[in-house]
């Protein structure tokens, strides 16, 4: 017998706050995102029809977990009806004005909607965003020419460790249309492997050869294992239909890492990111990198994390690139003002016990482009 979850009954002004969240998110999303903000209005509208999202946890109740547990099960089987809007899954996506959709939508809630609330019992959304190694290769590509030895590469907070396989993708940096061209268009690594694309504005040439890894581990609080179908699966209902591009580079990355599956280690960052260390020094210069994830930490989890890497960094050569948002990780050294909603990268190195800090430059969070100081 398949266990029965047990659904609390609705409450009215629960269904009143849930339109509120979907009516917000389809404002929000109807440029970018216009299958979510479609999908989002009909929610809006028909409340009752989130209900599957009340067997998550309160705090987790978010338009976005119901999303992505629908997401989910048509990526599983693409011969349902409603497949005809996904952007990422149909060639020739139905238009999302077609009044079709929404009772499509309607009955797929009806037909599925145990397989719905078993999915958002027990996941949380989760990301691991690729396009960000072309924020990581320009400064990793720095530190390698500059120590002139293979790089040990740690990245903490890894989620499913595929930004560790930075060295086997390509890379196309290009200067951005209409700014006075200081490079030419720079293109890294095989060309049949996974290509990412970033516009380049600033001084700073983009790199002229991949960084030699001679090691890599991942560090992750909830590491997921990207080679089990279902884990890859729910990374890839995460990321919105509406991105197709993100939603391909991440399926192509997660065939990459069956091939080359990354070595990751379950643990918090505070504790484990030294130990890594102390092993992995022994391999080649370390590199730790961090995207996305010290937002995730408290302040004072962030100030010990910080002063761990500099106990390390006393004794060893150390290099740490971070891509974090200024605005929400105020106590970290950034090169703008923390009410600024950007992405920064920063490069830490510390070379024969001596610190110093460079703002490298400001940049998309996904890695479409890099601005340099
Ligand atoms: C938004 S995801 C970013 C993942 C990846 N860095 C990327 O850019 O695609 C944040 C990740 O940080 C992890 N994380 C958050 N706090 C952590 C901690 N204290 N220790 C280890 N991992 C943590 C989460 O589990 C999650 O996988």
């Amino acid at each position: 017998m398949p266990h029965q979850l047990e659904v609390e009954p609705v409450d009215p002004s629960w269904r009143q706050e849930i339109a509120r969240r979907f009516g917000r998110l389809s404002t929000t999303t109807a440029r970018r995102a216009p299958l979510y903000a479609a999908m989002s209005a009909h929610f809006a509208d028909r409340p009752e029809l989130t209900d599957p999202l009340q067997a998550a946890p309160i705090t987790q109740r978010q338009p976005v977990l119901l999303l992505a547990a629908i997401h989910h099960l048509l990526i599983a089987d693409q011969t349902d009806p409603l497949v005809a809007w996904f952007p990422n899954l149909q060639v020739d996506p139905r238009p999302t004005t077609d009044p079709a959709l929404h009772t499509a939508l309607a009955d797929f809630i009806g037909r599925r909607s145990d397989e719905i609330t078993e999915i958002t019992a027990r996941r949380t959304t989760q990301t691991n965003e690729v396009g960000r190694c072309s924020l990581l290769l320009p400064a990793m590509a720095l530190i390698a020419a500059e120590v002139d030895a293979p790089l040990a590469h740690l990245d903490v907070g890894a989620s499913g460790g595929l930004n560790l396989l930075l060295d086997r993708f390509s890379y196309r940096y290009r200067p951005s249309p209409g700014a006075t061209a200081e490079f030419p268009e720079t293109q890294l690594g095989e060309a049949t492997a996974l290509q990412l694309t970033c516009q380049i504005t600033g001084a700073m040439p983009p790199p002229t050869a991949l960084p030699s890894i001679a090691t890599r581990c991942g560090i992750d609080r909830s590491p997921i294992d990207v080679t089990d179908p279902a884990e890859a699966r729910w990374l890839e209902a995460c990321v919105w239909p509406d991105q197709r591009d993100r939603f391909e580079r991440l399926v192509a990355a997660i065939e990459l890492a069956h091939e080359h599956p990354p070595e990751l280690v379950a643990g918090d960052a505070v504790a484990s990111t030294v130990p890594a260390l102390e092993r992995m020094v022994v391999r080649g210069h370390p590199v730790v990198t961090n995207t996305w994830v010290l937002n995730y930490f408290t302040a004072e989890a962030r100030q010990t994390y910080v002063s761990e890497l500099d106990r390390f960094g006393t004794d060893h050569d150390l290099s740490w690139v971070y891509a974090e948002s200024p605005a929400q990780t105020p106590d970290l050294d950034h090169g703008v003002p923390t009410d600024q909603h950007v992405t920064e990268i920063t490069l830490v190195r510390w070379r024969g016990g001596q610190r110093r800090v460079d703002h490298l430059a400001t940049c998309h969070p996904h890695g479409y482009w890099i601005d340099w100081r």
